[in-house]
């Protein structure tokens, strides 16, 4: 089983040496091998992803990646940014179905800026579309306008769009989904203003006809970004576009206080698929030791599950994070009285002793 390692920028680098040694110590046969990429790859080879790169990760049967980014890229030209990295990747390996849990750790409930009761055993989970959208429609640019509300001056463009089976595909990721939960979908659009999403909510209605096991209900994406912050309970599976997603995600994110505990994964139609925590590359904290890694070990877990078929290291591996937390092992972004912080080195060593 080949693994492509690529840490990225900021703490990328830490947390993935945790996940590293946790992989290493199941003594599976796996076979890991690193790349750069994000700004780390474009300090050396002029871009965020090399040729070498990216083809280590379409050869691989997963890909477990840090994160990219730090403010020191702002000034650079969209196509030399970080982020196109991970843009690329999703869109040349085709990971078109992103699972982004928000789970509420029992022992973190204190940590959340809700209520407790309100996010106590919340577990939903956030499927975003990850190849489409206003991320990659063709065209956008740059341009003298010659309509809108400024006819004659420069504007910015870019477009959103989705085809029926772009649709269909994720609806289905969805509702499949759903039925090993609890056989609830709400699928988030704006089809009261946009054609796009007109278009989306057909459809997923559609395929939803083919799942009549499960419940679908609709909802217009402010609502939804409402809803979660009023009753996030409410929730099991989400399916969105890349965009709404991308927002709904950080949301529910923050909802269960700790975002350096939730993993993700993002999926083709083989399987093969690039797995990263949800947090980014934090350049604020890098390089002090303190990131918490559990997030990425997670991702890790998710990639034993999804792309490798190792259900039972998996769930060691979540087994082990679980009494971690459970000795009261804390990073300093989930820290609070009566708890012992550890470094992400700690944290990676503890979770390699609990296995
Ligand atoms: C995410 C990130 C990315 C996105 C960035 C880094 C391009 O915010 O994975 O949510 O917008 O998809
Ligand atoms: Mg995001």
């Amino acid at each position: 089983m080949k693994i492509a390692v690529l840490p990225g920028d900021g703490i990328g680098t830490e947390i993935v040496a945790e996940a590293v040694k946790v992989l290493n110590a199941l003594e599976l046969p796996l076979e890991l091998e690193s790349a750069l990429v994000g700004g780390a790859a474009y300090e050396v080879h002029g871009h965020p992803l090399p040729d070498a790169t990216l083809k280590l990760a379409k050869e691989a049967d997963a890909v477990l990646f840090g994160a990219v980014g730090d403010w020191k890229y702002d000034k650079l030209d969209r196509p030399l940014r970080p982020e196109q990295a991970i843009l690329g990747l999703r869109k040349n390996l085709g990971l078109f179905a992103n699972f982004r849990p928000a789970i509420c750790y029992e022992q973190l409930v204190g940590a959340s800026s809700l209520k407790p009761d309100l996010i106590a055993g919340l577990d939903i989970l956030i499927i975003r579309e990850l190849t489409g959208d206003i991320y990659f429609g063709q065209p956008r640019g740059r341009r003298i306008a010659t309509d809108g509300n400024f006819p004659g001056t420069e504007e910015a463009f870019d477009t959103m769009r989705y085809s029926r089976p772009e649709i269909e595909r994720i609806a289905h990721v969805a509702f499949q989904a759903a039925r090993k939960r609890s056989r609830r979908v709400t699928s988030v659009d704006k089809a009261n203003v946009l054609e796009t999403f007109q278009f989306w909510r057909e459809i997923v209605t559609e395929v939803g006809m083919q799942y009549p096991d499960v419940a679908l209900d609709h909802m217009y994406v402010d609502n939804a970004a409402m809803q979660l912050v009023r009753a996030p309970k409410k929730f099991d599976v989400l399916v969105t576009g890349n965009m709404f997603g991308d927002i709904l995600s950080d949301e529910a994110a923050m909802l269960t206080g700790s975002i350096g505990m939730l993993p993700s994964a993002s999926l083709n139609s083989s399987n093969q698929g690039l797995y990263e925590p949800s947090h980014g590359s934090a350049p604020d904290i890098a390089g002090k030791g303190i990131a918490n890694p559990l997030a990425t070990i997670l991702s890790a877990a998710m990639m034993l599950r999804f792309s490798l078929n190792q259900e039972e290291a998996a769930q060691r591996v979540e087994t082990a994070v679980k009494t971690v937390l459970a000795r009261g092992l804390r990073t300093a972004d989930i820290f609070s009285p009566g708890t012992t912080q550890v470094s992400t080195v700690e944290m990676g060593t503890a979770v390699v002793k609990a296995l």
